[in-house]
């Protein structure tokens, strides 16, 4: 049998990691400057992650959710308390298109309506409700075409109130910051706005913090820059650093039924040792503060990159828009200089999504080995 071919890879075979360190087969050095696609949150193979895993699968890696859980409880308590949502309720499941599915099928039982607003450039998975939200057509089967939905312009809040005064939006869904869409942070005033429209008109406010959250930002959640409280939040990606783990936070004011959800990997031993040593770690050593102390350092530094034509983020989720397309000073990171970056929608965009424990030494790393690739390349900068 062979792979069913939908990704296009870079001949690399990693085996080996560390921090922000990866190693190929041949023993070669890298550094992840795009943290497995914003999933590694405290560094690769953190010897707490590695110990806490270790001391639980000797002693129990699953049971189904028909027992207590503990350590379900443990984690809820712990997230809570880390990201200042103590009140809230968790869904545990095992992806950020899960948490996105379940988020809205919670808003829909809950609001009784089906409808979608969501926005364009928008990314949320690729189960059959969160593909059908996306403007990206390509990603869009047939199957999944049937949802009843409305895309909107990002912050356009006259077009989201328009949509909403019908009163049968069950949720409008945005994340805390586009990602795939090229790293676009809402405005203040549109977050705002947003929030008391959702409220005014009975739709439930669905922040994707999936890629934006777990401290990325340099807040435990990107809408927390804006002071607004969503009705659910679904998180991914960080909080497991690479043990996939998804959850759902819901305001206590939805109530939850006997089989309303479900799932049988969700919340098990495992997962949920994992996601208590990230919160852990980010805790202890202090990586929510590391992201935000290194935006003004990268702003600085990027900018300065020949052909930049815009630095874009906040915390360790930063775009770099360039003149020209990235994909071949892509390829020449990694292959010349040992460094991986992330993509974007826009062919144009460069993301930098590092592990949250790098220093302003990675951040001027990158700086130093753009400049050096754009430079050789002689590409005409306009
Ligand atoms: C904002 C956002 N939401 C949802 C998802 C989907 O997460 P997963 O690939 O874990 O299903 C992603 C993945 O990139 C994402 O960036």
């Amino acid at each position: 049998m062979d792979l069913f071919n939908v990704y296009p890879v870079y001949p690399v075979e990693i085996e080996k990691a560390k921090g922000f360190k990866l190693w190929d087969k041949e023993g070669k050095e890298y550094t992840d400057l795009y943290g497995g696609h914003a999933v590694i949150s405290i560094g690769h193979s953190h010897p707490h992650y590695v110990k806490r895993m270790k001391d639980q699968l000797e002693k129990l890696a699953f049971y189904s959710n028909s027992i207590e859980i503990p350590i379900q409880k443990e984690l809820a308590k712990k997230l809570g308390e880390v990201s200042g949502y103590e009140d809230y309720n968790l869904f545990l499941c095992n992806s950020g298109a899960e948490a996105n599915e379940n988020a809205l099928k919670v808003a829909s039982f809950e609001t009784k309506r089906s409808k979608i607003l969501a926005y364009k450039g928008g990314f949320h998975g690729r189960t059959s409700g969160a593909v059908a939200i996306t403007d990206n057509q390509k990603i869009i089967a047939p199957f999944n075409n049937v949802h009843d939905k409305v895309l909107v312009d990002f912050n356009d809040i006259e077009g989201t109130e328009q949509a909403l005064k019908a009163n049968d939006i069950a949720a409008v869904i945005i994340e805390g910051i586009q990602g795939i869409g090229g790293v676009h942070i809402p405005t203040q005033e549109f977050m705002t706005e947003l929030s008391d429209l959702c409220k005014k008109y009975g739709t439930i406010l669905i922040l994707d913090e999936i890629q934006s959250g777990y401290g990325r930002s340099g807040k435990f959640f990107a809408h927390q820059h804006f002071g607004i409280k969503p009705d659910i939040i679904t998180v991914a990606k960080g909080m497991g650093n690479g043990y996939p783990i998804g959850g759902v936070l819901i305001n206590p004011n939805i109530e939850a039924w006997l089989g309303m959800l479900g799932t049988t990997f969700g919340g098990n031993h495992l997962a949920c040792a994992a996601a208590l040593a990230v919160l852990e770690v980010i805790e202890k050593e202090k990586l929510i503060e590391n992201a935000k102390s290194l935006e003004p350092i990268q702003k600085e530094l990027f900018s300065k990159i020949p052909g930049v034509k815009e630095v874009r983020g906040m915390g360790l989720m930063t775009a770099l828009e360039f003149d020209f397309p990235v994909g071949p000073i892509r390829k020449k990171l990694v292959f010349e200089h040992g460094i991986f970056t992330g993509s974007a929608s826009s062919p144009n965009v460069l993301r930098f999504l590092p592990p949250l424990n790098v220093t302003e030494k990675e951040v001027k790393l990158l700086a130093d080995c753009l400049t050096k690739v754009i430079e050789n390349e002689k590409i005409h900068l306009s």
